[in-house]
């Protein structure tokens, strides 16, 4: 099989072209894949027609996959390996619990001490409009800081909590299903400043999303630099935005990007998506407030 591989804007993303995920892939496929993924950061493949079996299939390649056990409710019925991001109403007419996942920029599951290595987010069903995804690139993001800066947080680990989401006053998510997911995520701590386990690069690690303060300092103390930070990673040269075709996937290395869900969507218009979710590396310990 032959692969061709362009790039998708400066900053960050690949497409690969010539995949057909229907069909088991040679393992040589898959290599190329994960290199040209893993240098580029993000990787998009469209004109896909797949079933949930043949998304977890092809997510396999890449590792062990969480089954989302913490997220119980929103995993696919039969699937427990598929995530369902969806504005699509509950059966009974009541909000979807997921039709806000993602809207603030975050790596998945920073906060657990075992990050997500990858995402694999397949569209089925998107709007006209809207319904974006942006992306940013978190190596480009650490290797444009100062020496001044870089030498400050290279010894810093900052906490990152669920309950942080709950403070964003413009979310309309449901704040039992927020408490349920903080009680069974405890806050932990992560180094601000993450090696690449495979490209040996520097990656910043901390998200607007998640991110809460600075160990060691207090929230205020922390702002300064953590507002610095958040607005100097989303830089629009840093960023790829992806308006979404139904069968498209994209790939994802949560070590070296964030993502932010945009809500641009027209009301009355659905957005439905799988996720399948590449377990990683340990990273980080349970965040010790008295400590
Ligand atoms: C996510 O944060 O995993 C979902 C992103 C999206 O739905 O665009």
């Amino acid at each position: 099989m032959s692969l061709t591989i362009k790039r998708l804007s400066y900053g960050i993303g690949a497409e690969v072209q010539g995949v057909d995920l229907r069909r088991p892939l040679a393992q040589e496929a898959i290599d190329q894949i994960r290199k040209a993924w893993v240098e580029n950061c993000i990787m998009l493949i469209r004109d896909q027609d797949i079933t949930p079996q043949q998304h977890i299939d092809f997510s396999s390649r890449f590792g062990a996959l969480d089954d989302h056990a913490a997220l119980f409710k929103y995993r696919h019925p039969e699937f427990a390996q598929i995530f369902i991001v969806t504005t699509r109403p509950n059966a009974d007419g009541t909000p979807s619990s997921t039709r806000e996942t993602g809207v603030n920029w975050h790596s998945d599951l920073s906060y657990t001490t075992r990050p997500a290595t990858g995402s694999l987010l397949y569209c089925v069903e998107i709007p006209e409009i809207g319904g974006d995804t942006r992306f940013t690139n978190m190596f480009l993001a650490y290797e444009t800081l100062s020496e001044g800066m870089k030498k400050l947080i290279a010894p810093l680990q900052a906490v990152h909590s669920y309950a942080w989401a709950i403070h964003d006053t413009t979310s309309t998510r449901d704040p039992a299903v927020m408490k349920a997911l903080i009680d069974v995520n405890p806050p932990v701590t992560q180094p601000m400043v993450r090696r690449h386990p495979e490209t040996g690069r520097l990656a910043l690690y901390v998200s607007e999303g998640i991110t809460t303060h600075i160990a060691g300092m207090t929230r205020e103390e922390s702002q300064g630099i953590l507002q610095y930070l958040f607005a100097h990673s989303v830089r629009p040269e840093f960023t790829y935005r992806h308006h979404w075709r139904p069968g498209d996937m994209i790939m994802w290395d949560n070590r070296s990007t964030m993502h932010q869900a945009l809500r641009d969507r027209v009301p009355g218009t659905h957005r439905h998506m799988h996720r399948t979710t590449v377990l990683g590396e340990p990273s980080g310990a349970l965040y010790d407030a008295a400590a």
